[in-house]
């Protein structure tokens, strides 16, 4: 297990133990700082008189360090408006971690005085301790070993947790679960962030396969030879543009003592290693974040190894269709009908429609599961950018249950989805002319709803199925207040609460 979070909260039973000097972290809401009665009577009044005269109201990932303590204090900003919010409380601890690091703190501790005043409809305690967690692990994380001198790791900040909740063994227990994830995450970040010449299918399968090997999971990697025998056309076509081979991991978990008959719930996650969009060749300009075009893929990786790690109840299989999309002598063209896996055949209007075609073939893996449900997880669409932005992933699939239980681990992981609707009609333009499908929708038109409806067709009725489009969550082009730039594994998280989730 790597201990990749340069910010590492940990719960002392000890509070005299305390570094002295540590940082006292308060999350500051609608006004309020949260904990503030463990500071001295004049630290607690200078710090009221600050806050009102900066009008410092919580915005979530505003951080301050307030004037006139006589110990450090950083205020983390976890909402100033409306409701208390999950997604707020995370960022507000990924920002406080990210501020920590900046001002290069040796020690910072969090009172558990912080859960005393919980607003109602927040969360309870245990949830918000790893959440916290998760932030403060996952937010000073940044993909620096590709930099000189300036991108050496620091030495980790410790956050101690002591005192009041945080005497609790639930509690604790959390804040252990939280940094396990954070540190989960950022060891697949550091995969992630690798650009295409580090990170092709060959090193993609290795990195899987030396995660299956070190955490208990299985690991089976279905190479071109394999595909063909698999008839999975589809995602060869993308590849078949490339030097580098496409090919297909399937990571399986099972649980040690998981009850017979028990169905998996399976993962489906795109990674296309650079998408330059093949012969339909996207416009240079940005093209250098098409290497992020592998996330989906990373955050399923993520998933299935925080269920091994959490030692989940229920087996999970992700599968992981990797190819690269490079518009090489052997790439297909537009017009193209390929054959995918289960029979359909597709023409290929738009050879940038490419990451459809991959998990098209990967779906019908996945359906021969004999699985409790499907979710794949894509940068799929630009649309879906124009639809949300980058403030929330995109959401459709083919059952108001598996929909519902997804609603509800985002709620818990303090992340955003958004549902789109997925009428029949919605279908009718992929019908093709040639072939049975085509692989793009009317141009400008509900582009991220196409994309769902082109997978669905690939998923045998009955199985509930999901599709998360993450194009506009998946990576930051430039620093926020909570996340240096790079990959972000959105839903890898909310993916891991679902799997957690006791229904
Ligand atoms: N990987 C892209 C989607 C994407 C675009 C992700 C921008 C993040 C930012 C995907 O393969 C793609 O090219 N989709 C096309 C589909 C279209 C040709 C039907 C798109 O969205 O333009
Ligand atoms: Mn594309
Ligand atoms: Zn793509």
């Amino acid at each position: 297990m790597n201990k990749t979070s340069p910010v590492r909260p940990v719960c002392t039973k000890n509070n005299a133990r305390a570094a002295t000097g540590a940082v006292r972290i308060l999350p500051v809401w609608n006004g309020a700082a949260w904990g503030a009665e463990a500071l001295s009577p004049e630290d607690a009044a200078a710090l009221s008189a600050w806050l009102r005269k900066r009008e410092f109201k919580g915005e979530a990932g505003a951080t301050a360090w307030p004037q006139g303590m006589s110990a450090p204090v950083l205020l983390a900003g976890v909402g100033a408006s409306g409701d208390f919010q999950p997604v707020r409380w995370f960022r507000g601890w990924a920002a406080a971690a990210k501020a920590l690091a900046a001002e290069k703190a040796e020690a910072a501790r969090v009172e558990g005085s912080v859960f005393d005043r919980l607003p109602e409809g927040a969360p309870g305690r245990e949830a918000l301790a790893r959440l916290m967690a998760e932030g403060l692990g996952w937010g000073a994380y940044r993909f620096g070993k590709l930099l000189g001198e300036g991108g050496k790791p620091s030495k980790p900040v410790a956050v101690e947790c002591t005192g009041g909740d945080f005497e609790e063994a639930g509690v604790r227990r959390a804040v252990e679960k939280g940094l396990l994830a954070a540190d989960t995450l950022n060891e697949v970040r550091d995969a992630a962030n690798l650009p295409a010449n580090r990170l092709g299918p060959a090193e993609m399968s290795a990195f899987a396969k030396k995660l299956a090997k070190d955490n208990g999971l299985s690991c089976t990697v279905y190479d071109e030879k394999a595909l063909r025998r698999e008839k999975a056309g589809a995602l060869l076509a993308v590849g078949q543009g490339s030097h580098r081979p496409p090919c297909l991991i399937r990571l399986a978990y099972t649980p040690a003592k998981a009850p017979k008959g028990l169905k998996p719930r399976v993962l489906v996650g795109k990674a296309i290693l650079f998408d330059a969009g093949g012969i339909c060749l996207k416009p240079a300009k940005n093209m250098e974040w098409m290497q992020y075009d592998k996330c989906g893929g990373m955050t399923v990786i993520a998933a299935v190894l925080l269920a091994a790690r959490l030692k989940l109840p229920r087996p999970v299989v992700v599968y992981v269709p990797v190819a690269e999309n490079l518009p090489g002598g052997g790439a297909q063209r537009p017009g193209d009908i390929v054959v995918a896996r289960n029979g359909k055949t597709i023409e290929v209007l738009n050879t940038d429609a490419e990451g459809r075609l991959i998990l098209a073939d990967a779906l019908t893996f996945a359906a021969d599961e004999n699985p409790e449900a499907i979710v794949d997880v894509a940068t799929l669409t630009g649309a879906v950018v124009i639809a949300l932005g980058h403030e929330a992933s995109g959401v459709m699939g083919s059952c108001d249950g598996l929909l519902s239980a997804l609603d509800a681990a985002a709620e818990t992981a303090g992340e955003r989805i958004w549902r789109f609707p997925m009428w029949e009609e919605y279908a009718e333009p992929l019908k093709g002319t040639f072939g049975d499908l085509r692989n793009m929708g009317l141009p400008g038109a509900a582009g991220t709803i196409a994309g769902g409806q082109f997978l669905k067709q690939f998923v045998p009725d009955g199985i509930p199925w999901a599709h998360l489009d993450v194009a506009g969550t998946a990576w930051n082009e430039s620093a926020t207040a909570w996340a240096h730039p790079g990959a972000t594994l959105s839903c890898a998280r909310l993916l891991a609460a679902w799997l957690e989730a006791a229904d």
